[in-house]
């Protein structure tokens, strides 16, 4: 046999056998092709070696070189078919074993929200002077919202602008309502219910068609107080805040009240905490007034009150450092998790 043709005979052993083992999917056409190329007593591999005899002497190192390279190749694809299969067979799920001696696996666990643990937190320091909770509807009526606190029908806070009114269908027609605008409503819907005196707080959302920005978010969050009794004065007005301030924010804190209005508190200020640097503005607050007292049932004569609204985000951003109220709201819990 010529050179030429052993290299042919190789060649197409080389083609057959590829083809053959990168086809197999299965150990079953695995083993019949390794039986059929490199089977020890017939497979095709041994019939071309034995024609290696055939090939004339001076002729037979190139051959005999080029054999051995065509069985490493045919070698190869079956080891590479052989791992493919078993890799696949491997992934058939096996029984699971407990081991006892395995780590164990740990738990995420999640935690409230900062605005939460704050609300939870000036709960407990307005508790510890006498303020119980009281809580109110986040859909309010116009009465609620306005008229009881002496903001008549023409009143610029009242603006389609300014706040989200929604059309409630009832069974006499469509009621206006709105997403209240402040925590305000609660004082009137505790006074219309209880008889003085009355102590209270209340804490929950607020809404305003404000575009988010670092300081502003069209949903945020007061805290509400109303106390009522007979010679009530701003001076416990004053004291009651600055012992929450202090309570929540250090005892080197200073308050500072600026004259202001709101329909409802006569007279009004804005209060301002001063800490570590600067003066921030937290709210609002004022002598309740004696309308708004009346369209309740109470009587002015009788009784006198303080009431005050505090933004709770900004209470929490400046005692953590947050500058930007929309990291309340990212949902992000590397900025959640610190807290
Ligand atoms: N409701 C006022 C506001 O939202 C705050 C306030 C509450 C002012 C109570 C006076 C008394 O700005």
């Amino acid at each position: 046999m010529g050179l030429a043709q052993f290299f042919q005979e190789l060649d197409r052993l080389a083609a057959d056998s590829l083809e053959a083992f990168s086809r197999a999917q299965d150990v079953a056409t695995l083993e019949s092709g390794r039986v059929e190329f490199l089977g020890a007593k017939s497979g095709r591999l041994k019939d071309v070696q034995k024609q290696l005899g055939g090939v004339p002497p001076d002729e037979r190192p190139a051959a005999g070189k080029r054999f051995n390279e065509v069985k490493q190749q045919i070698q190869s694809a079956f080891d590479s078919a052989r791992d493919r299969i078993h890799a696949g067979v491997t992934q058939v799920p096996q029984a699971h074993v407990f081991d006892p001696t395995e780590p164990g696996r740990r738990q995420r666990i999640g935690r409230r929200h900062p605005i939460t643990q704050t609300i939870e937190e000036l709960k407990d320091i307005m508790g510890r002077l006498g303020f119980a909770v009281a809580d109110g509807p986040e859909i309010e009526d116009e009465w609620h919202n306005f008229e009881a606190l002496n903001i008549p029908r023409q009143h610029p806070a009242r603006d389609p602008l300014e706040n989200f009114y929604l059309s409630v269908a009832g069974a006499t027609g469509n009621t206006v309502r709105l997403l209240r605008s402040q925590t305000s409503t609660v004082q009137i819907r505790v006074m219309e219910r209880t008889p003085p005196p009355i102590r209270i707080i209340s804490l929950g959302r607020v809404y305003r068609p404000d575009t988010a920005d670092a300081t502003h978010y069209p949903m945020f969050h007061q805290m509400e107080g109303l106390l009522i009794d007979r010679q009530v004065t701003m001076a416990d007005l004053k004291s009651v805040l600055r012992m929450f301030a202090s309570s929540y924010l250090g005892t080197d804190v200073h308050i500072r009240f600026r004259p202001s209005f709101f329909p409802f508190t006569e007279p009004s200020v804005e209060v301002d905490f001063q800490w570590n640097d600067g003066w921030t503005e937290f709210g609002g607050a004022g002598m309740v007034d004696p309308h708004v007292l009346q369209s309740v049932g109470y009587d002015p004569e009788e009784v006198t009150g303080f009431a005050f609204g505090l933004g709770i985000e900004r209470l929490c951003m400046r005692r953590h450092g947050i500058t930007d109220i929309r990291e309340f709201y990212k949902n992000d819990v590397r900025f959640l998790e610190q807290f």
